[in-house]
C-alpha cells in the first residue's frame, strides 16, 4: 500500500525525529526542527556520505567554506542574475504562485524548463487554461522574476553597498577554493572536493514536509578532471550514487528513477545532468542531481576575480581549465527518502507493529538495554554504563512499561538490537539479544555483547 505523507509525518513528529519549528509560537511555515533521533539520523547520514565519497577516495578532500561570501561570487556564478522563479499573482484574491508549477500541475508529464521567457510562460498559462487554485478566477498579473537568494546586510548600514547573501548552494565555496586546495594538497587531476553545509533559498513553493524548505543542508562533491575524462567520471559518479543508495541506504531500485535531463531542462552551467528521483509520498521527485558543470564555474570566477584558476598539467606543460562533475544531494531530502523507505506497519499473528528497518549504520540508536523487571535496575544500569563506553554509537536504557511495549517502542524508532537482562543473568552472565527485523532472540555472554554489536556496525 502506498505510504501517505500524513502517516510518515505524524510518525516522525510523534517519535522525536522532526518537530514543527517555533511550535509554541504557532510555528513558522515550512520550517522544521530536528529532535534527538532526527539529529542522530542526520549525523549518521552525513558521516556515511563523508566516509563513502571523501574518506574512501584518496583523491577527495574536505572543505568547510563560509555561508556568507563576497557578493561578487554570486555575480560570477550567475545566481544574482539567473537564480529566480517566475511569479504571478491572482488579481482577484491576491494569492501568489510560481507560473511553472501551475502549468506542471495542469500537465504533470511536462517538465518546464528554466529557460522559458515570461512571454512563453504566459502562452502556456493560456494554452492550459490555468485558473487560480485558490479562487478559480483567471485574472493574472504579468510574470515577475523573484530571486531566491536570502539577502542580509554587513555592518550597520542597510544599503545596496552592504548587501550580502546567504549561499543558495555550497558548490561556489568549493570553486573559489579550487586553487587553495589544489596547491596545498599538491593535488593532481582528477581530484574532488567535498563539502557538507547549510544552504538557503527563499523558495516560493516550499512544502511536502521536509522535501523543500528554505533552510537545508547539502552534501556536494565537485570532482575536477581533464575535459576528456568528464564523460567517464560522470558515469563513475552515477554508479557511485547508485551503489550508495542501493547498498548503503538500502533504497529499493523500483522506488528510484534516473531522469536524463533534456536540452531544454539543463541549467545554464551544465551540458549533462541526471536527476535521481525517488518515489516520495507526494510523487516521483528529485532526490539527487549529478551534473557535468563543464569549465563554466572556474571560467566565470577567473573572469570576475582576474585570478588564474587554471591547472598546469606537468606532463604536457599545458594549462587547462578543468571540467567539474558534481553529485549534489540535500541531507534532509535523503533523510526523508530513507524514512519513507524503511517505515512499515507490519501485521503480526494477533497484533501489528510499526517498524523502521534502518540499515544498522544509519539507525539513530544501536542498542536498547532493558531490564526485565525494575528490581534489576541497579544491576542493569552498571551493565548499561559499561556498554555506553564500548559500543560504537548511541545506546539507550528503558525501564518503563512491559517488555513487549518496550520492544515495540524500539521497533518504531528503528533500534536494531534490544538487550534484556533477567534474573538468570545474575548467575549465568548471559543476556538475551532480540533482533528488530526477525524478532528472533539469542542468548549471549555479557562479555561478547560489544563485539556482537560493533562487528555489525563495520562496513
Ligand atoms: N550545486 C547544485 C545544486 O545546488 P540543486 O539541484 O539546486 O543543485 C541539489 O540542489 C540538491 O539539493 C537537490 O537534489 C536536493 O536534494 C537538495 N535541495 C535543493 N533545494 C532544496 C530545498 N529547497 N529543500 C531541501 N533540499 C533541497
Amino acid at each position: 500500500m502506498k505510504l501517505k505523507q500524513e502517516e510518515i509525518v505524524n510518525h516522525l513528529k510523534t517519535s522525536g525525529f522532526v518537530f514543527s519549528s517555533s511550535e509554541i509560537y504557532n510555528g513558522l511555515a515550512n520550517a522544521w526542527d530536528y529532535g534527538p533521533l532526527g539529529v542522530l539520523l542526520k549525523n549518521n547520514i552525513k558521516q556515511l556520505w563523508n566516509e563513502y565519497f571523501v574518506v574512501q577516495d584518496p583523491n577527495v578532500y574536505n572543505l568547510d567554506s563560509s555561508i556568507i561570501l563576497n557578493p561578487t561570487v554570486w555575480k560570477a556564478s550567475g545566481h544574482l542574475d539567473q537564480f529566480s522563479d517566475p511569479l504571478i499573482d491572482c488579481k482577484y484574491c491576491k494569492a501568489r504562485f510560481r507560473a511553472d508549477k501551475l502549468i506542471e500541475e495542469k500537465d504533470p508529464s511536462l517538465n518546464i524548463s528554466d529557460h522559458l521567457t515570461n512571454q512563453e510562460y504566459q502562452e502556456l498559462l493560456k494554452k492550459y487554461d490555468v485558473s487560480c487554485p485558490n479562487c478559480h478566477h483567471q485574472e493574472w498579473t504579468d510574470i515577475r522574476n523573484f530571486n531566491l537568494m536570502f539577502k542580509t546586510f554587513q555592518g550597520v548600514t542597510e544599503d545596496n553597498l552592504n548587501t550580502l547573501y546567504l549561499r543558495p548552494e555550497t558548490a561556489q565555496g568549493i570553486f573559489i577554493n579550487f586553487k587553495n586546495v589544489q596547491r596545498t594538497m599538491r593535488a593532481k587531476l582528477p581530484f574532488g572536493i567535498g563539502q557538507i553545509g547549510k544552504s538557503f533559498r527563499n523558495e516560493i513553493t516550499p512544502g511536502n514536509f521536509i522535501f523543500r524548505t528554505r533552510e537545508f543542508e547539502q552534501m556536494e562533491l565537485e570532482y575536477f578532471c581533464e575535459p576528456k575524462q568528464a564523460d567517464l567520471i560522470m558515469d563513475m559518479m552515477l554508479n557511485k550514487v547508485k551503489d550508495f543508495l542501493f547498498n548503503y541506504c538500502q533504497i529499493k531500485k523500483e522506488n528510484l528513477n534516473f531522469h536524463e535531463q533534456t536540452k531544454d531542462e539543463l541549467a545554464h552551467y551544465s551540458n549533462r545532468t541526471v536527476d535521481v528521483q525517488y518515489q516520495f509520498p507526494h510523487g516521483m521527485s528529485e532526490l539527487w542531481g549529478i551534473a557535468n558543470r563543464t569549465d563554466h564555474d572556474l571560467n566565470k570566477h577567473m573572469a570576475y576575480s582576474k585570478q588564474d584558476l587554471s591547472y598546469l598539467d606537468q606532463t604536457t606543460n599545458q594549462k587547462i581549465i578543468p571540467y567539474v562533475i558534481e553529485p549534489s544531494v540535500g541531507v534532509e531530502r535523503l533523510l526523508y527518502a530513507i524514512c519513507c523507505e524503511v517505515y512499515e506497519v507490519q501485521k503480526l499473528s494477533n497484533d501489528e507493529r510499526i517498524v523502521m528497518h534502518f540499515p544498522i549504520l544509519l539507525a539513530p540508536i544501536k542498542l536498547a538495554v532493558l531490564p526485565l523487571v525494575n528490581k534489576l535496575d541497579e544491576y542493569s544500569k552498571k551493565i548499561f554504563n559499561q556498554l555506553v563506553k564500548q559500543i560504537k554509537g548511541k545506546i539507550t536504557y528503558d525501564t518503563s512499561g512491559s517488555i513487549g511495549k518496550r520492544y515495540r517502542r524500539q521497533d518504531a524508532i528503528g533500534t536494531p538490537f534490544c538487550l534484556t537482562i533477567d534474573f538468570d543473568t545474575l548467575s549465568t552472565q548471559q543476556v538475551t539479544i532480540r533482533e528488530r527485523d526477525s524478532m528472533l532472540q539469542v542468548k549471549i555472554d555479557l562479555n561478547d555483547v560489544s563485539w556482537y554489536i560493533n562487528s555489525r556496525l563495520e562496513k
